[in-house]
């Protein structure tokens, strides 16, 4: 069987699943794991002509790509999929738009070496300072809902929090975050969208804009670099080494790190919500003992993680699972799949806060390039969740919702998340 089918595939570039396969389509955008199955057992690396790039599904393979970042290499994770049509670019080039690499998408020898310099205060030592007024921040937007037995939690808050925390942890002024939050929304569409050409023209006047708006926050904490904070930091960090850490860097970081710090977190949040409220014992098992939530926020992570999907450019013809990559063959490597592989984690679509190596997860990446901010994603995860079970032990899901997506390849969450509970049943009222 094996020979008849290696003739087929010799024959077909790709099998028919392969030339159907559309990250667009609803199966991919409601579940890319799912969508995913029949790929990771059968032809678990493939070409895929809709998309023109080589699809990874399995879980050893997605770490080999991670792993190797110089024959993998980052530089396109920033790139547009779906190209602008020229009256997009025109509207991008009146805003002076010029990003550039910033960490994530940087090539060795360059990236480690600033990644270094910049390192510090992500460092888990470092965060410990931030954990009082994270907490404080959590309970204040908590404090706005506890009494009304209803809420939009994404709404009302994950959407929220996450941008403040981020703009703290830079030095960046509060004042500014209804209009980033917008903006890189915009962000997310067009990199990792298939926005329509109408759609383009918007997208690329709020992207013009928010370039813009950074680079005003970027020029006023420039003017007076004294101030604390990561930005802050990276500012004195190129003044001492402009050639390690240069002016083209910061702006592009300016624009970039919001948008890593703050979807990625709100959805992380909404989507451990929401599995551990549809599994009712792991919720009742974290209220009664929440020293389970970091593990249970790991396998939320792995179960129902916020980035899906990340990408890579094969710099030389190379192999991949066994398959041959050509050099300039871009690769989408799918760590939603990676993580339900039944190679690495027993019982994958079962959802289960014991599980021993759910921390083994690819959400955050792998290798070099791994995510800089995993920990204090983490903190804010810990700190909600923790402020939840204690004050709202009692909240359900409310039933019937619908769940909307941003139509993307990588970033994932629903827009919105309601639920509900008896006001009169909140511990802190009984206790009283
Ligand atoms: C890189 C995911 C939160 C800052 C990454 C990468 C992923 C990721 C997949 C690329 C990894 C790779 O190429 O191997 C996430 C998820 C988050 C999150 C799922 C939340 C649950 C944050 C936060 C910050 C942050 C809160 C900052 C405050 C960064 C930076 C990089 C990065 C600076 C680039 C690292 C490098 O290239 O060396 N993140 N991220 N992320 N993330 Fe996050």
């Amino acid at each position: 069987i094996t020979g008849v089918r290696g003739i087929i595939a010799y024959r077909l570039p790709s099998l028919p699943e392969a030339a159907e396969f559309d990250p667009f389509d609803v199966p991919y955008q409601l579940d890319p794991a799912e969508a995913l199955r029949w790929f990771r057992e059968q032809e678990p690396v493939f070409y895929s002509p809709k998309l023109d790039y080589w699809v990874v599904s399995r879980y050893e393979d997605v770490k080999a790509v991670f792993r190797d970042n110089v024959t993998f290499s980052p530089s396109i994770a920033l790139e547009k999929l779906t190209p602008a049509p020229p009256e997009a670019t025109k509207i991008l080039e009146g805003y002076g738009f010029a990003m550039r690499r910033t960490m994530v998408n940087e090539d060795e020898p360059d990236h480690m070496e600033r990644r270094r310099l910049l390192m510090d205060a992500f460092l888990p030592e470092n965060l410990e300072k931030h954990e009082a007024w994270v907490r404080e921040l959590v309970r204040d937007y908590m404090d706005r809902f506890i009494d009304k037995g209803r809420a939009d939690l994404v709404g009302e808050m994950f959407r929220e929090i996450p941008m403040t925390v981020a703009l703290r942890f830079l030095g960046v002024p509060n004042e500014d975050a209804k209009e980033l939050r917008k903006f890189s929304v915009a962000h997310t569409l067009n990199t990792w969208g298939r926005p329509s050409p109408e759609q383009q023209l918007q997208i690329a006047e709020d992207v013009g804009q928010f370039w813009k708006t950074a680079q005003t926050i970027l020029d006023r904490m420039c003017a007076d670099p004294s101030g604390e904070g990561w930005m802050y930091d990276s500012i004195r960090m190129h003044n001492r080494h402009p050639d390690i850490v240069p002016e083209s860097y910061l702006r592009s970081m300016m624009m970039a790190i919001l948008v890593a710090a703050h979807e990625t977190t709100a959805f992380a949040t909404t989507n451990a919500f929401r599995t551990l409220l549809s599994n009712r014992k792991s919720w009742n098992d974290i209220c009664e003992n929440p020293a389970l939530i970091p593990s249970a926020i790991e396998e939320c992570l792995r179960a129902a993680g916020s980035v899906v999907a990340w990408r890579r450019i094969a710099t030389e013809d190379t192999l991949v699972g066994g398959k041959k990559i050509p050099k300039g063959g871009k690769l989408l490597i799918v760590q939603a799949s990676a993580n339900r592989d039944p190679r690495h984690f027993e019982n994958p679509d079962e959802f289960d806060i014991y599980r021993h190596n759910s921390a083994e997860h690819f959400t955050f990446g792998y290798g070099a390039h791994q995510c800089m901010g995993k920990n204090i994603a983490r903190m804010e995860m810990r700190i909600i969740l923790d402020e939840f079970v204690r004050r709202l032990p009692h909240i359900d899901l409310v039933e019937d919702q619908s769940f909307e997506y941003l139509p993307n390849t990588s970033f994932r969450g629903p827009t919105s998340l309601w639920v509900e509970w008896e006001p009169a049943q909140n511990p802190e009222r009984r206790h009283h």
